[in-house]
């Protein structure tokens, strides 16, 4: 059976590998160099090794194209191509919508399309749907389902194997070979009664996190301000057995999702005037937070940051990924030098960025620790400067939050 996977990135990649076990996988993407690069069996993604698909290759479970017309004889499409926000921070729905675009332009006989990619309640039936459709040459009654991607990169305890995973169907037919498709290779599947429930669920669980962490963001300010540990307070609240959840505080939230899925929940909410205070309050917070760190280091270095050499240690948006997608960091980056400071950073994994390279460990008037990956030691970080400010709570003796 074959199976087309529309976008070959985290999300497309990663389940293409594992589907590629027990289906003939055809990885369709728009970049031609990822193409290029996946069917030399080079890996771009963290997570997905470049010998499984290399293996997969050589046993013709897997072959990357960039070509609609390849697709058509797939039974199954599945979609995970980018749902970013636009400037106006909205959200944008083009990637989908040319997706669909390939989709409705190369499929002439009825196939299950399952969209993976995250978006607002209504976004399978209201959108992904007539857009197909309208893109067809010819009336085709495909079947239609949502199945959010909840993968955790660079996690290993959870997988596209033991996360449970939702899922619904426009009709209880799309639903039913939602079901066997996904059972092959996951063994957790949770079945909601519509596809918009799933789809709702998916921000929830995205804004609940952000909701948390500006919360943690906000504590933090005022532990501060009373002159407590936060981290002290938090591991004390959390002796409770029940009824409350840890987060810790940071430099913000970074990744495709927790600093985006928010806003479409907003947008759909505020689109149907209903409320979306915390979610709107939540975000703001979060981004703020770069500014408020920028504002104690500088206090604590006597006002002023003009001229300062400052290390930023570790860009990446969390631990032991090269992900830069949003990272806090850049916001923390662009503070110190709106200040005068003269900024470098150091993150051996992801190794260049914004047409600079990681600088060394060494040598600063300043280090600021946004991420912590576990290759870094933490003796480096405090022989980097005099004066070390840690966003992470992980580097004992240092200033932080
Ligand atoms: N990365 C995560 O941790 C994660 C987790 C859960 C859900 N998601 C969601 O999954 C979706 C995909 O995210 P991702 O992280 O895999 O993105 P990504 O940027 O890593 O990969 C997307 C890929 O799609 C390709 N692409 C873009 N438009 C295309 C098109 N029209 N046709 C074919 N290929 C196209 C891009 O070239 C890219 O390789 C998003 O909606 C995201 O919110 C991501």
């Amino acid at each position: 059976m074959k199976v087309a996977i529309i976008g070959q990135g985290y999300v497309g990649l990663t389940i293409s590998a594992f589907a590629a076990e027990h289906y003939e996988v055809l990885g369709f993407d728009s970049n031609s160099k990822i193409v290029n690069q996946l069917n030399l069996g080079k890996s771009h993604i963290e997570g997905v090794e470049s010998a499984l698909i290399t293996k997969w290759i050589k046993q013709g479970r897997y072959k990357a194209t960039n070509s609609g017309l390849d697709l058509s004889e797939a039974v199954v499409v599945v979609i995970a191509v980018p749902t970013p926000l636009t400037s106006d921070r909205k959200p944008d729905l083009s990637y989908v919508e040319s997706a669909c675009k390939t989709i409705g332009e190369n499929f002439f006989k009825p196939v299950l399309i399952i969209n993976e990619s995250t978006s607002f309640p209504g976004t399978l039936r209201n959108f992904i749907k007539p857009t197909i459709e309208k893109y067809s040459p010819n009336p085709v009654e495909h079947l239609y389902a949502i199945s959010p991607e909840r993968v955790d990169p660079g996690r290993s305890d959870f997988n596209q194997k033991n996360t449970p995973r939702l899922y619904s169907g426009l009709t209880s037919e799309a639903t039913a070979k939602t079901r066997e498709f996904y059972s092959k290779f996951c063994d957790n599947l949770v079945e909601v009664s519509s596809p918009e429930v799933a789809e709702a669920a998916k921000l929830f669980e995205n804004t609940f996190r952000q909701v948390n962490i500006a919360l943690v963001n906000e504590f933090a300010q005022i532990a501060h301000a009373l002159g407590i540990s936060v981290y002290e307070t938090l591991d004390a609240a959390n002796s409770k057995p029940y009824g409350f959840m840890k987060f810790t505080p940071s430099a913000g939230v970074g990744g495709h999702c927790i600093p985006v899925d928010p806003t479409y929940l907003a947008a759909v909410a505020e689109e149907h005037q209903a409320p979306a205070t915390f979610i709107r309050r939540a975000n703001e917070v979060n981004l703020e937070m770069s500014e408020y760190i920028v504002r104690r280091v500088a206090e604590d270095n006597g006002g002023s940051l003009q001229g300062k050499s400052v290390l930023v240690v570790g860009v990446a948006y969390k631990p032991n990924v090269a992900d830069v997608r949003e990272t806090s960091a850049e916001l923390v980056i662009k503070h110190l030098r709106s200040r005068g400071a003269v900024v470098s950073w150091h993150d051996d994994i992801v190794g260049d960025w914004k047409g600079e390279k990681s600088a060394p460990l060494a040598g600063a008037d300043i280090t600021v620790v946004v991420t912590m990956h576990d290759s870094v030691d933490e003796k480096n970080i405090l022989a980097s400067a005099p004066y070390v400010f840690d966003t992470t709570g992980k580097v004992k003796g240092a200033k932080g939050l």
